[in-house]
Formats: structure tokens, sequence, C-alpha cells
């Protein structure tokens, strides 16, 4: 073929390669081992020698145009793809952020820390308990005999036998008065466990426990703190009832309710239990009913907490669904 058509062509060929591979094949065609060019530059050993220098300075020209015309194209082909990608990859910095989603206390635990800290403000000491417990702390010494219904299976998980999930704080009592000796004045917190499920019951849920023993605690004090406390937490013109109520471990015992609109229908919901701690459960460890008196109370906090925050299932506060905790 003509030189300096087969130059033209070449050249054109690499002006418009689509991309490097293209590029790569008009190479070949031309330059490569087989390529015309390369066939014509072997061909040069034929030639008569006066030809040949002319000859092979023109071969050499049209190589090295086509060289640098495809190096050219290739550094071309490069930029611009690069370029391409860069618009790709842009980032928008015009759409809506999704920022980071800020989490707070749960329901049950902002009701938790709020009650100790009121309990606090009346002298009351947070100390902590065990939730598997034995029969004897978590009953007996509760004076809650061996025939009270509380203790057949269908309420209670048993860990092994004589070994349970605590049915309730209380318990807590016991081991704290063992320990140590009046004037007491204690609340503790925590998770306790029952058979049991319907809109307000939950197999586990939460407590707060509290009790003071000394010479002279009164009825008309344990009422006073529990109204302080609620009130505290409520606000003054919370609607409360106190009723009678029993307990094993409690005489005499009572219960106060509490009436939200908005919250559990507007109904009546107990929160807590609550009495004079029993002469049984004060000899049974080891302190003088004739020389100490005392009171308790065991409130749940997940029903503070759906009153509190106006929710009306008990399963709400477990499920751990974040879309709807973040209401509250
Ligand atoms: N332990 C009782 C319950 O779980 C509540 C309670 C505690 C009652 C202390 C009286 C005194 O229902």
């Amino acid at each position: 073929m003509d030189l300096s058509r087969l130059v033209d062509e070449a050249l054109r060929e690499i002006d418009t390669a689509v991309d490097e591979n293209a590029l790569i094949q008009v190479r070949a065609r031309v330059l490569g081992k087989q390529g015309a060019l390369s066939l014509q530059l072997r061909e040069l050993g034929t030639l008569a020698p006066e030809a040949r220098a002319a000859r092979g300075k023109d071969l050499n020209d049209a190589k090295m145009r086509i060289e640098a015309a495809a190096t050219a194209r290739l550094e071309a082909l490069r930029a611009t793809a690069s370029a391409t990608r860069l618009a790709s990859e842009r980032i928008d910095v015009s759409l809506p952020a999704c920022g980071p989603s800020l989490g707070h206390m749960h329901p049950v635990r902002r009701v938790e820390s709020e009650l100790i800290e009121i309990f606090a403000g009346l002298g009351f000491e947070w100390v902590d308990g065990r939730e598997v417990e034995t029969e004897h702390y978590n009953f007996d010494a509760l004076n809650i005999p061996a025939d009270h219904p509380a203790r057949e299976m269908q309420d209670t998980f048993f860990v092994r036998p004589g070994v349970v999930l605590r049915t309730h704080t209380s318990p807590v009592q016991v081991r704290t008065m063992e320990k140590r000796k009046p004037p007491l004045q204690v609340i503790t917190t925590g998770r306790v466990y029952r058979h049991d499920k319907d809109t307000s019951h939950s197999p586990m849920f939460h407590q707060l426990e509290g009790f003071l023993v000394d010479d002279r605690a009164t009825f008309v004090e344990l009422k006073g703190v529990l109204y302080a406390v609620l009130r505290s937490l409520f606000g003054q013109n919370v609607e409360m009832r106190f009723r009678k109520n029993f307990f094993p471990f409690t005489e005499p015992s009572g219960e106060i309710d509490i009436r939200r609109e908005g919250s559990w229908g507007g109904r009546w919901m107990e929160i807590l239990g609550c009495g004079m701690v029993h002469p049984n459960v004060l000899r049974n460890v080891g302190y003088d009913p004739d020389l100490c008196q005392g009171f308790a109370f065991g409130m749940g906090l997940d029903r503070i907490a759906m009153l509190k925050y106006g929710i009306d299932e008990i399963r709400v506060l477990f499920e751990n669904d974040q879309r709807v905790l973040e209401r509250f």
C-alpha cells in the first residue's frame, strides 16, 4: 500500500478510536509484528542500496508520526475517562442529610432514675439485689408459707428446686436487714419474674422496693412518703387512691392506684403494694419486733412508666421497637 495513504488511514483510525482497546488494535494492525508498516520496514533489505536510505527515512518518519499520534490519543482517552468517572462519582451536597439518630433513656430507666433521685432526697439509700434467689429469701423469710398460691409452679419460674427467679424485690429487705441494724432507709430496683402475661403483665418486669425500719416508723409516715414521692413524679394534682390489700410480709397492708386521663384508658391502675413490716419478718432477720418497726413498699416501674408516658400496653416497653420508643 502507498505509504502516505497508509499513514493517513492509520492517523484517522487513531483519532477516532473510541477507547484504549480500539487504539491497541489500530497499533497492532500498523505497527505490530505483522503490521502493514512493519512489513514494509522488513522489505527494506530487498531494495537496492541507493534507494534504501531514503525509503528507510520515510518509513521511520511515518512510524514516528503514528507512534506520536497513538500516544497523544491514549492520553486524551485516559483524560476523558477520568473526567467521566469524577463526574459520575461527584457527591451531591444539596441532597437532604440523613443524620445519626440520637438515642435516649428507655422510659422504664427514666422513671427508675427519677425515682431513685426523689427517694435520695428523702434519705433513702439505693442497694443492689440478685435476680436469682432461694425460696428462703423470696418466700419463707418473708412469711410466705409453703402452701401460698404464689409459690405454685404457674406463678414462679424455678431455676432448680429451692432456687427461683425472684418474683419480687422484697427479698432485698431480708438480705439487707440481716446484714445491718436499724435505723435503715433503703431502696432497691431491678428485674423480677412471674409466669404472667396480658396487657398490663409481662413475665419480666421491674420493681422498686423500699423500706424504712427504726424504733417508731408509722403507717402515716408510710402514706406521707408515698404520696410525696408520687406527687413529685406525676405532679401535685395526680389522682391517687389508697386501698387496703393483703401481703404475708406486711400488716396492715395497702395499695395505691393511680388514674390518668389518656393513659391505660383512663382506668385506675394499681402501681404499688405497701404496709408495715410483719413482726414475723423482723423476727426472721433477728430483729426484736418490740424494739423496732418499719414500713415497706414495692412499686411496678413499668406500670408507672405506662401511666407517666401514656402507654396502654406493657409489651410496648419490651419489644424494643425504636420507632415506638422514640415517642416517649
Ligand atoms: N412484693 C410485693 C409485690 O410484689 C409488693 C410489696 C412490697 C408489698 C413491700 C408490701 C411491701 O406485689
